[in-house]
């Protein structure tokens, strides 16, 4: 067992001010309210202007999420995105430094909507190696830029959006450790989720991902309970990837986990990619749903394809 654990000290989030909601889609596509909320239990999502980049939103929320945690440096920050500011560089060094993170090492993930998770595995195994002795991870997503705004069939789903995260090294079972990261792809569900190129928008089989996704993120979870030894019972607050309101509600009816458990803040950011995860928890955070020493569970599915879960207790 290692010496040092993983301690969540910080959170923040970071959207546009923006809101499109799902009237005003339906201004302009064949869809409806009705059709977007029961299929998916979004209302409305929140999408930049022009010019507002990945880094912008990472920024924002990196800015809470340090003066949350009473930090003015890191030792490493790393950005879960799909949606870089430039095909390249790295979009974590320009975050790092507009930070004020002078010369902090910095790079970017990607595992789409599982992001955030392989990025909190990586922070979390450089900070119990004692590489690090604190990391900003941040998801940050503009899927706005990938998807088409005239294709019915995903232009509903995506808002955009950052959350951040501060870890710093403690001690192994204080509140607030991440007690056990888990994650898996299989590359030939490579098409299920597809940019083709700079010129292509996103594509993707919805029906076949939500099937993948229910499963996956119902059996990474059954597996990160067992590591923790912690029963269904035992979690205070599941939070999955805000996909899609069914999905998330059909892997707590296969894990009999009891619906109050479940954060959901689709109705009014949609789904923001990597950032969904950290967002969820930072508003969660907000609300004062969570209190010292609750037990949660973080999991996700996302184009690759990529999966994952991760278990913690609340600082
Ligand atoms: O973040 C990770 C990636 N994404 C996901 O996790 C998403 C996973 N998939 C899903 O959440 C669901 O598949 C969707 C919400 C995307 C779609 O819901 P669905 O229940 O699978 O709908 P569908 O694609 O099977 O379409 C059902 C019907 C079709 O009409 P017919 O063929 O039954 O006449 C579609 O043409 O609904 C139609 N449809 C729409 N109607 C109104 C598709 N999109 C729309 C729309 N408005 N926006």
């Amino acid at each position: 067992m290692s010496l040092r654990s993983a301690v969540v000290t910080g959170l923040g989030h970071c959207l546009p001010e923006r809101i499109v909601t799902n009237d005003d889609l339906a201004a302009r596509l064949d869809t409806s309210d009705e059709w977007i909320r029961t299929r998916t239990g979004i209302r409305q999502r929140h999408i930049v202007d022009t010019g507002t980049s990945t880094s912008d939103l990472a920024v924002g929320a990196g800015r809470r999420a340090l003066a949350a945690a009473g930090l003015t440096s890191v030792g490493v920050v790393i950005v879960a995105t799909t949606t870089p500011d430039h095909p390249c560089p790295a979009t974590a060094p320009v975050v790092a430094t507009r930070l004020g993170l002078v010369e902090a090492p910095a790079f970017d993930v990607n595992a789409v909507c599982s992001g955030f998770l392989y990025a909190l595995a990586t922070a979390d195994s450089m900070l119990t190696s004692g590489l690090y002795d604190t990391a900003l991870v941040i998801g940050a997503d503009i899927f706005s830029s990938f998807i088409d705004p005239d294709d019915r069939s995903t232009a509903f789903l995506f808002g955009d959006g950052a959350g951040a995260m501060v870890l710093r090294a403690g001690e192994p079972g204080e509140a607030g450790s991440v007690l056990a990261v888990e994650l898996g792809s299989d590359g030939e569900m490579e098409n299920l989720i597809l940019v083709e190129d700079a010129k292509s928008p996103y594509t993707m089989q919805g029906q076949t991902v939500y099937r993948h996704a229910v499963a996956r993120m119902a059996s990474s979870t059954r597996s990160i309970l067992e590591r923790v030894g912690w029963s269904v019972a035992d979690v205070d607050h599941f939070v999955g990837h805000q996909a899609n309101q069914r999905i998330l509600d059909a892997v707590a009816g296969r894990l009999k986990m009891d619906p109050a458990c479940v954060v959901s803040n689709l109705a009014t950011v949609g789904n923001t990619a990597a950032a969904s995860i950290p967002i969820a928890l930072s508003e969660a955070s907000d609300e004062g749903r969570l209190r010292t020493g609750d037990r949660v569970v973080l999991a996700a599915f996302g184009g690759g394809a990529t999966w994952g879960a991760a278990a913690l207790t609340w600082p």
